[in-house]
């Protein structure tokens, strides 16, 4: 029965460490929340589906404006940024700062940590596999347009 000790050890040990990097991500629990009172009147969370803004379905990697169906603002099209979640927290906190000349009429979220959470929901957003980016990046490369 040693054997068993040691594992249960291994499993504890492992759920420690996965707890503090979320911990240290944000809460994508209330990032949910945040998403749904602030977002998802114009970005919907699933593939393929834009509404007033672009899906952001795995958004967090992609480079800004890279949804091929989607017609940016040229101040998004030029700004150069791919969206880490370093990138998605300046944005969020004053958009049209951040970018001058985005379309995107939201105000920002004044608290750190609501920016935090949000971009930890928004990380969850993805293929299981992790492909989701590459799935956008094919799509837009198939496109003849
Ligand atoms: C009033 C509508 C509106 C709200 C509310 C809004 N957005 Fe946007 N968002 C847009 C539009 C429109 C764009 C496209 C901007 C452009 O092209 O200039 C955009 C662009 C973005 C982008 C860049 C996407 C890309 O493909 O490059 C991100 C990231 C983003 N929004 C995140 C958020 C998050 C997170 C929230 C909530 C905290 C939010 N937005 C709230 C309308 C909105």
């Amino acid at each position: 029965m040693r054997w068993l000790a040691i594992s249960r050890t291994t499993v504890l040990v492992l759920i420690t460490v996965q707890a503090g990097a979320a911990q240290a991500a944000g809460d994508a629990t209330r990032g949910a929340d945040i998403f749904r009172q602030n977002c998802a009147m114009c970005h919907s969370p699933e593939p393929g589906q834009n509404l007033v803004g672009p899906s952001l379905f795995s958004v967090v990697g992609r480079a800004a404006a890279s949804i091929a169906s989607f017609s940016y603002s040229s101040a998004m099209k030029s700004s150069g940024i791919v969206w880490t979640a370093d990138q998605l927290k300046a944005y969020l906190k004053a958009p049209r700062k951040y970018v001058p000349g985005v379309k995107m009429m939201f105000p920002g979220l004044t608290d750190e940590q609501d920016r935090e959470n949000v971009v930890a929901f928004l990380a969850t957003l993805r293929n299981a596999a992790g492909g989701g980016a590459d799935a956008t990046t094919q799509a837009k490369a198939s496109r003849s347009d």
